[in-house]
């Protein structure tokens, strides 16, 4: 047997074993089990990549037709797309580790996104596809909770072939266009869902989708076996708006001017306030099926930051620039902001969301 070939298998394997599949290595093994113990233990070690370099190029083809080969029949038993490129990570831990360190004010979103998306992807087959709608003003940590779910399950984050993430306006900014939208939309979602059963949808600034597309996403996210043949029940919708922002504010203010800490408001007082904003607020997302029939798992509120809370935001996004800081700075930037209401100026009118701009001004 001409072993010529080894060192890019070997590199391959590893990369493989280093980065994707992490969870279904033992599967990933077993295949190869009929291989020479060789190969693992002295060939891998002595051949470096560069090897591969010297060999004839049609040997490399011939491979890497082969190794495209294998991936694809791996893909099609596994759970991740036909490129190999959808790198599922699923990493809860990292997820909670996350959430309790870079976001900072939320811990109803905090505890609820855990345990929403932990039960979620523990479920090997689950009823409907997970649906989450994250509410609260802008600069609270919507997109960023987002996007620590994406880095989290994903390998490649919100890069990942997996995940998809639209903003109403921006991807569909025309009413007339409606039709047209919701058959690309379908057709879109249709073939993710096929290349990667765990996709991931965001959707931001979900206040301003019509509600055609809204009742164009809504069976995907239905209880159905099968839509067009596809199975979606292991993928995740997420939808974040600013609806309920009123509600959420106020109650927080109520809790504030009560003297109770902000981290004793529970579900129970908001969630239910949520959705009654959500139904009674104009647009297509209060109005579609979507709410009306339950298909939300999940209503998470984002409370309005405090001043404390923009100084964590300062600080991390100092810490992250590698700038070393005193306190002094997190003072003065957290004071350039605006804060409401007028009496009060409790919370941070934008939130965090202009911190790492402001950072800009420290560099050196
Ligand atoms: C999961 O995340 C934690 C915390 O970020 C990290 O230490 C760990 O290596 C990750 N695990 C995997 C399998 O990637």
């Amino acid at each position: 047997m001409n072993f010529q070939w080894l060192p890019l298998l070997c590199w391959w394997l590893q990369a493989v074993k280093g980065n994707l599949f992490q969870e279904q290595l033992g599967t990933f093994s077993e295949i190869f089990h009929s291989l020479p113990g060789q190969f693992w233990n002295s060939e891998c070690e002595s051949k470096e990549l560069t090897d591969i370099s010297k060999q004839n190029a049609n040997t490399l083809e011939a491979w890497s037709f082969f190794i495209h080969e294998i991936e694809g029949w791996y893909c099609s038993v596994q759970e991740c797309c036909e490129s190999g490129d959808c790198r599922l990570t699923n990493n809860i831990t990292g997820l909670e580790h996350d959430l309790s360190k870079k976001l900072h004010g939320q811990h109803l979103a905090k505890e609820v996104v855990v345990k929403a998306v932990k039960g979620f992807s523990a479920t090997k087959s689950p009823e409907k596809a997970l649906a989450l709608s994250f509410h609260g003003w802008s600069g609270t940590g919507k997109n960023f909770v987002a996007k620590i779910i994406a880095d989290n399950l994903y390998r490649d984050g919100l890069r990942s072939e997996c995940v998809h993430f639209y903003i109403a306006p921006f991807h569909f900014p025309h009413a007339n266009m409606v039709d047209i939208y919701k058959g690309q939309l379908q057709q879109f979602i249709l073939t993710a869902v096929q290349q990667c059963k765990q996709s991931l949808f965001i959707f931001d600034e979900a206040e301003k989708l019509h509600p055609g597309l809204i009742d164009a996403i809504k069976p995907y996210i239905d209880h159905y076996d099968h839509v067009d043949g596809v199975d979606f029940r292991k993928s995740m919708f997420i939808f974040l708006s600013n609806v309920g922002g009123n509600s959420i504010n106020s109650l927080t203010l109520e809790f504030w001017r009560a003297g109770q800490n902000r981290e004793e408001i529970t579900m129970d007082d908001l969630e239910h306030q949520i959705q009654r904003e959500v139904a009674t607020s104009r647009g297509g997302f209060a109005r579609s099926g979507l709410v009306t029939e339950n298909l939300i798992d999940f209503f998470i509120p984002f409370l309005p930051l405090e001043y404390k809370h923009v100084k964590l935001c300062v600080r991390d996004a100092l810490r992250s620039r590698g700038i070393k800081y005193d306190l002094d700075i997190l003072d003065e930037v957290a004071k350039g902001l605006l804060y409401v209401p007028k009496e009060e100026k409790l919370f941070a009118a934008k939130g965090c969301k202009s911190v790492s701009q402001r950072v800009n001004f420290f560099l050196p």
